[in-house]
């Protein structure tokens, strides 16, 4: 479970400058479609990186490539300083990389618990250990627990097919909180959400960038100056510009990279 209270210990430790994921010379060809050309960049530990750019322009490519989905054509991935090759996507989740999308997967018929623990049910053994139940108990009180302390009050044991789209991606990230991430994928997780709960999920992601830095994408400059330390910028597959710090963005400044 994240600690919220010692995320500020964990970024005076490892300071702004520290490198956790490296991208280097990373293209992607589908058939005859280039869809990234030769992308390289670092998230730093304790950074939210926006990754922005027009309709098609990588974004989601390189994001599955980070993941795990894509095998990149060429170029390289390094995980605090080693370099690692995803064959699926299972590959990046050992990693520590989690990832949230907008089509982020929740069972309709099933508990917001069960949904928690998709995959990975806690089970507990019977008669000297030679039965073995999924332990309902251990996941109505963690994942209602692990919800409460991100700031989520939601009913563990409705289904999911009951609460609202704005609840469901509170439980989705909330999900991909629980096993600790690494680094924390999301690409365009604040599509369709109200304003409110897109604020809630930003104050969240502000709090949480100490302990598990992000990349975050959108083609919606306006959050991603609200949320993000930093931005490159994606155009028709090549990386048009990479802000420095996080002062000096501007709108106007992003557009005309895009
Ligand atoms: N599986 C695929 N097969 C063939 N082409 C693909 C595939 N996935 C992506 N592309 C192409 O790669 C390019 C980049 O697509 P991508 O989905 O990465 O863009 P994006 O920046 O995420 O766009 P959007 O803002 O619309 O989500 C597009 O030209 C797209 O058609
Ligand atoms: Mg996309």
């Amino acid at each position: 479970m994240i600690n919220l209270k010692s995320a500020g210990s964990v970024v005076n430790k490892v300071g702004w400058a520290d490198v956790i994921l490296e991208c280097r010379n990373i293209a992607k060809n589908f058939d005859h479609i280039q869809a990234l050309k030769c992308i390289n960049f670092k998230l730093h530990k304790g950074e939210i990186l926006g990754l922005v750019g027009d309709n098609g322009a990588g974004k989601s490519t390189l994001i599955k490539i980070m993941r795990g989905v894509f095998k990149p054509s060429s170029g390289e991935i390094y995980i605090d300083g080693e370099k690692r090759v995803f064959e699926n996507p299972k590959d990046a989740i050992r990693e520590g990389i989690q990832c949230v999308y907008q089509e982020s997967v929740l069972v309709e018929q099933l508990s917001l618990a069960e949904n928690f623990f998709l995959g990975r049910e806690p089970t507990k053994r019977y008669v000297k250990g030679l039965i073995q139940f999924v332990d309902f108990k251990k996941m109505r009180e963690e994942s209602n627990q692990h919800l409460l302390d991100l700031g989520f009050d939601l009913d563990v044991i409705e289904e999911i097919t009951n609460f609202s789209g704005g609840e469901r991606q509170a439980v989705v990230v909330s999900r991909a909180l629980y096993s600790k991430p690494k680094i924390l994928l999301l690409d365009e997780p604040t599509n369709a959400l109200s304003e409110k709960v897109k604020i809630r999920l930003f104050t969240l992601f502000k709090k949480i960038r100490e302990i598990c830095p992000m990349i975050f994408v959108t083609h919606d400059l306006d959050d991603a100056i609200q949320l993000c330390d930093r931005l490159i910028i994606l155009k028709l597959g090549e990386l048009a510009f990479e802000t420095k710090t996080k002062e000096g963005f501007s709108k106007e400044e992003i557009l005309k990279y895009m």
